[in-house]
């Protein structure tokens, strides 16, 4: 189970860091040296970090089935997780095939929008993943200043019968469908202590958005946070090493 898979790595590389190995826009011809760039990178931290998340930075120019799953097999060499942020948004059907093509390619889980709802929609991701034993995270409240347009919005929930933030229907959703983890802006703590407590310890918080976004780590996991999503501080630093040392020290 996911859930189990990433606890573990956590106690094990005592770190509840996730890379997000992103890079900015590179010409197309320069791939080797993406991939290379990004070995690197999983070379120098993998001991700080307990998963690895990977996007569109890399899927589009490396392809998923070419250097993408290359990397998933070095990354798992190291014991490590590998998560696609994928953001999947579309009707059922489709939804199905992206999630079997990432979870062929060696993925662990994907992270899914509940925008789209569960029939026709979320439902057959959570069935591949359950067939294929893989994971699958919803996002609650994204960590962008337009968060609030969407997440943030108020709504009549026809189960409830009453007004209900966006934010918080999702977080409840998370729960009946059993996703294994939900995404939590870091730069909205409040939101994070607000949603953990319908969560409770039933499901992992992941907060994006430490250091490039103005997150703070320690404010994230005082909140409730498990997981960190930490990308550019640390693909972008000087001294990535000592730099996800040093994020990890400071969240003990
Ligand atoms: P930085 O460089 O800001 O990278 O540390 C953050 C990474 O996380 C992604 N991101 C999100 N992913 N929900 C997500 O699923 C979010 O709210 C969110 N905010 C940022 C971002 O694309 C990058 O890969």
């Amino acid at each position: 189970m996911f859930k189990t898979l990433m606890e573990e790595t956590a106690k094990e590389n005592k770190s509840r860091i996730v890379l997000a190995l992103d890079f900015p826009f590179i010409d197309i011809k320069d791939q080797n040296f993406l991939f290379q760039k990004s070995q690197s990178i999983i070379e120098k931290v993998y001991p700080y970090i307990c998963a690895v998340k990977i996007n569109h930075h890399l899927v589009l120019p490396l392809g998923t089935f070419h250097g993408v799953k290359k990397l998933i097999e070095i990354i798992h060499e190291k014991d490590l997780p590998v998560i696609m942020d994928c953001k999947v948004n579309d009707i059922g059907s489709t939804n199905k095939v992206i999630a079997k093509y990432y979870y062929s390619a060696g993925f662990d889980a994907l992270i899914a929008n509940p925008f789209v709802g569960w029939e026709e929609g979320l439902k057959p991701i959570f069935e591949v993943a359950k067939k294929m034993q893989r994971g699958v995270i919803l996002l609650v409240y994204m960590s962008h200043k337009g968060a609030m347009e969407g997440y943030g919005q108020q709504i009549y929930d026809k189960e409830k019968e009453r007004k209900m933030l966006q934010y918080v229907s999702f977080a409840r959703k998370a729960l009946k469908w059993e996703a294994d983890g939900v995404v939590v802006g870091a730069t909205v703590p409040e939101k994070i202590r607000e949603i953990k407590k319908i969560l409770r310890n039933k499901i992992p918080i992941y907060s994006p958005g430490i250091g490039a976004q103005g997150g703070k780590a320690v404010s994230a996991l005082n909140a409730g946070a498990n997981y960190l999503i930490v990308g550019r501080s640390i693909t972008l630093s000087k001294n990535p090493n000592e730099t996800a040392r040093t994020l990890v020290k400071n969240c003990e």
